[in-house]
Order: structure tokens, then C-alpha cells, then sequence
């Protein structure tokens, strides 16, 4: 079982942090991926990641260690997930783009344009083996609805999850990429429509959550199978206090969405690290958008690799710390991504005009003639609970219900063992109260001489 990979980077101070706190440093590094950190009681701490990255430390180093071995993966059709997490004006996206995702020199090139150049130089080399198809799609999570960045049209696209294919994105954009260069020129255009706003701390600051998503096909040459890897790069929006960051109006209300999804994120991660193995916990996937999308990386189906991106200055201390004890929080995640399902290609697969839904609805309306509606509906949501027939947007509604149910019934245990607890608490001081006033009152021997009679009373009782 794979950990998911966490690493840390600290960016360059900023020319306000170098006006304002000349030498406040906050981290020192040990080893590879060991550093000690200052908080702002001037604590020192020791944290133990991956890696750690420094303001030195070039982008094609953080590319190599943390996104290249899930990049190959996902090409062998093993799903990946890289995300850059941190405060607002930490480095996110400078990591994930870059300067810029097209003119940008080799040496700044962030993880986003490496990973398609690698991805496309691994499938160059792997022809003769498969055939590989490329699909890109991109959206933001914007104030909480997701937006298809590659067709401005798709304003509030659903979450839809499926056995088969688990979480996914009801009707985005997918467009065919055949090179790097294509597939750039698609990531330059969407990323021109991603919200982004001026801030105090971050003059182009990311409004939305990124979601990169490249689907890879791989139709084998020799035996016709198909697999498919899907590789998702998320740059989240930074967590950010109002003061901080001067936010007002508009700004101020995206903050407060991107702080609660981002809530949503840390209160998954807790759910998903908290707890004995044994005990089934209610996972709030569905408490956000954000935590919904990446319910199949975090749930285990998927290599994971998190930069958490900091500022190394002493005024950011406690923003830093919040960010790199979820960092190590996530680290807990216990992940165990398996190859992707692998098919016969359709010209293979059985030849039926009629399909496996249509065949269940027909034994559906057979069953009608003999038994209940509400016997029939019940059946029909097992069915589709089950994976057996499909209907995205009841399976949807059975699942939620279904979790609702759960997380309730789970609720009301909790409480009832609190209670319980409680009861026994109370009945323990009671007991032991009237020990000691039994004991308070006790002429000589009498609570000995209580027991010696309750226990031939007992004896009496049982002979007789
Ligand atoms: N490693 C780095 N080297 C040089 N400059 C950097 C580095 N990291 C970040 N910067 C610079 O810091 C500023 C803020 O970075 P960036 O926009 O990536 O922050 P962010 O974490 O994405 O913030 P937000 O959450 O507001 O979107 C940018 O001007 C960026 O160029
Ligand atoms: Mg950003």
C-alpha cells in the first residue's frame, strides 16, 4: 500500500516581505525532506515530508521528484493526482504553470507544461506497443459551481458518479490532443477564462479551484484490450484571511467559498486519517464541490502527490503551519490506486442491439403485471444501487440517500454511547458517593457485618 506523496516548497520571499520583515525566516533545512520550522511563538518544530523544496530549488526538481512517477502511471493507465495546496500568494500556481504555459523559458516551465511534454514523449516511445488517445478537459470550481473552462457555455456542470467509471463530469469538454503543442494551445485558452482577481497579497490570485483532467485511452496493438489512466492536476485557490488580504465586495465573498471548500477538503482528510480501520466512517465527500471531484484520489483509487506551497516569512508563520500540518495530516491517507479496468475494444465485444438497461426494463415491466409499484420502485433502485442498470441521475439521489441515511444513523449511535456513557458516569458517582456515606455512618463493622449478612442471604436463597 503506496502513501499518497507530500512535499513542501517554499517560495522566495516577496519584495513586501523582504521591505517588511527583513531577515524573518521561518524554516531551516536539515535533509531532503526534513526541516525545522519557527512558529510565532518562536517554537521550533520538526517536520519530516517527502521533500522539501527552497526558493532556490529549480521547477524541473519539484517535477521530477513529485509529479514525473505519477505522470508515467497514469500513462500505464494507473490514475493520478497532483494538487499544489497553501495560503493565498504561496506559489501555487507559479509551481502548477509557471510564468506562463506557452512562453515561458525550459527553466521556469512549471508542472503542468512538463507533464504534458513528458506524457507525450512516454507515449511517442511506447507506440509500437498501443495505440494512445489523449482527451483534455478543464474546469474551475467557481463559488461553488463548476465551470467548463473550454466551453463557457457549460456554466454549472454535475458531479455524477458510476461503478464502472467512478467520479465524473456530466457533459464537460473533452478535446482530442495529439501533441504538446495542442495541447498547450487548449490549456492557454482555457486558462484565459479562469477567474482570477487582484489581492493584497497576491496581485493575479486565483478565484477558483483549476482541475486539469487528461484522459489517456491505450488500445494494445497485440490483443485489442483497452485501458485508460486519468491524470488530474488541481491548483487549488489559496485559503486567505480577510484582513490580510484587504478583501471587500465580491473578493470577500470568493474567499469565503474558497475558505469553506477548502474546510471541506481538511474535514476529509481528518475523516479519512481519523479513526480506527475497523470503524466505518462517514466520509463527507459531498459537503463540496472540491471534495466531490476528488472523492476517487482521495478515497484511495488514485497515486496522489501534494506540493504545499508556503511563504518562508516570519508574518506568515501561522498561515505556513496550518498548511504543513495538513500536509502531514494528509500523508496519512492510505492509497492503493489499482490499473485502470481493462476491456475488450467495442469491435470485439459481443454484438447486441439491445442493451443490458433495455433488458432489465423489460423484465421490470414484466414483474409490473404481478407485483406492486412500490415493490417494483424498490427493485429498480437496488438495480441501480448495484451497478446492474444505469441512471446517473437516480443512482445519484439513491447514493445521497443512501450516505444521508448512514451519516444519520451513525449520528444517533454516537449519541446514544455518549448518553450511555454519561449514565454510567453518573451512576459510578453515585455509587461511589453512597460507599463513602456508607462508610461515614458505619458504626464499627457495620458495612461488614451488611455483607456477611447479604452473602449468607444469597447462600440461604440458593440452597433453598
Ligand atoms: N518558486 C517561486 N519562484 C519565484 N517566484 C515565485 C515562486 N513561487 C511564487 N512566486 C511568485 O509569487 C507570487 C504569488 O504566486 P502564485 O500566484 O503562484 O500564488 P498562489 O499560491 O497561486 O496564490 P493564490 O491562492 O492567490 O492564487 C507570484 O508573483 C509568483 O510569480
Ligand atoms: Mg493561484
Amino acid at each position: 500500500m503506496s502513501n499518497v506523496t507530500v512535499c513542501a516548497r517554499f517560495r522566495p520571499r516577496s519584495s513586501r516581505e523582504l521591505r517588511d520583515h527583513r531577515d524573518g525566516v521561518c524554516v531551516r533545512g536539515i535533509d531532503a525532506g526534513t526541516f525545522v520550522f519557527q512558529d510565532d511563538k518562536e517554537d521550533e518544530l520538526t517536520f519530516s515530508l517527502d521533500g522539501v523544496f527552497y526558493e532556490d530549488s529549480p521547477q524541473a526538481a519539484v517535477y521530477e521528484f513529485l509529479a514525473l512517477p505519477i505522470m508515467r502511471d497514469a500513462v500505464n493507465a494507473i490514475n493520478g493526482t497532483i494538487i499544489t495546496y497553501g495560503q493565498t500568494g504561496a506559489g501555487k500556481t507559479y509551481s502548477m504553470e509557471g510564468p506562463g504555459i506557452q512562453d515561458c523559458d525550459d527553466h521556469n516551465k512549471g508542472l503542468l507544461p512538463r507533464v504534458v511534454d513528458g506524457m507525450f514523449g512516454q507515449i511517442s516511445s511506447s507506440k509500437d506497443i498501443a495505440n494512445y488517445t489523449v482527451k483534455l478537459s478543464m474546469v474551475e470550481i467557481y463559488m461553488e459551481k463548476v465551470r467548463d473552462l473550454l466551453d463557457l457555455s457549460k456554466g454549472n456542470i454535475q458531479i455524477k458518479e458510476t461503478k464502472t467509471q467512478g467520479i465524473l463530469l456530466s457533459g464537460v469538454t473533452e478535446v482530442p490532443v495529439s501533441d504538446s503543442a495542442e495541447a498547450l494551445q487548449h490549456l492557454c485558452t482555457g486558462l484565459a477564462n479562469r477567474a482570477v482577481g487582484e489581492t493584497q497579497m497576491n496581485m493575479s490570485s486565483s478565484r477558483s479551484h483549476c482541475v486539469y483532467l487528461f484522459t489517456i485511452q491505450q488500445d494494445s496493438v497485440k490483443d485489442k484490450r483497452v485501458k485508460t489512466g486519468k491524470l488530474i492536476l488541481l491548483d487549488l485557490a489559496g485559503s486567505e484571511k480577510a484582513d490580510k488580504t484587504g478583501a471587500e465586495g465580491r473578493v470577500l465573498e470568493e474567499a469565503k467559498t474558497i475558505n469553506k471548500s477548502l474546510s471541506a477538503l481538511g474535514n476529509v482528510i481528518n475523516a479519512l486519517t481519523s479513526g480506527s480501520s475497523s470503524k466505518v466512517n462517514h466520509i463527507p465527500y459531498r459537503d463540496s464541490k472540491l471534495t466531490r471531484i476528488l472523492q476517487d484520489a482521495l478515497g484511495g483509487n488514485s497515486r496522489m502527490a501534494l506540493l504545499c506551497c508556503c511563504s518562508p516569512s516570519t508574518s506568515n508563520a501561522s498561515e505556513t503551519l496550518s498548511t504543513l500540518r495538513f500536509g502531514m495530516r494528509a500523508k496519512h491517507i492510505k492509497a492503493s490506486p489499482r490499473a485502470s479496468e481493462v476491456k475488450i475494444a467495442k469491435s470485439q465485444e459481443e454484438p447486441s442491439s439491445v442493451t443490458k438497461d433495455e433488458k432489465c426494463g423489460r423484465i421490470l415491466e414484466k414483474m409490473k403485471e404481478r407485483m406492486s409499484n412500490e415493490d417494483i420502485k424498490m427493485l429498480e433502485e437496488v438495480l441501480i444501487h448495484e451497478g446492474i442498470i444505469s441512471s446517473l441521475d437516480s443512482m445519484d439521489e439513491v447514493e445521497s440517500a443512501y450516505e444521508d441515511i448512514v451519516s444519520k444513523t451513525i449520528q444517533s449511535l454516537q449519541l446514544a454511547v455518549e448518553e450511555l456513557q454519561l449514565k454510567v458516569k453518573k451512576l459510578e458517582t453515585e455509587n461511589k458517593g453512597l460507599k463513602e456515606k456508607a462508610l461515614r455512618n458505619d458504626e464499627p463493622g457495620l458495612v461488614g457485618k451488611l455483607s456477611s449478612f447479604i452473602s449468607s442471604w444469597y447462600a440461604s436463597f440458593f440452597t433453598s
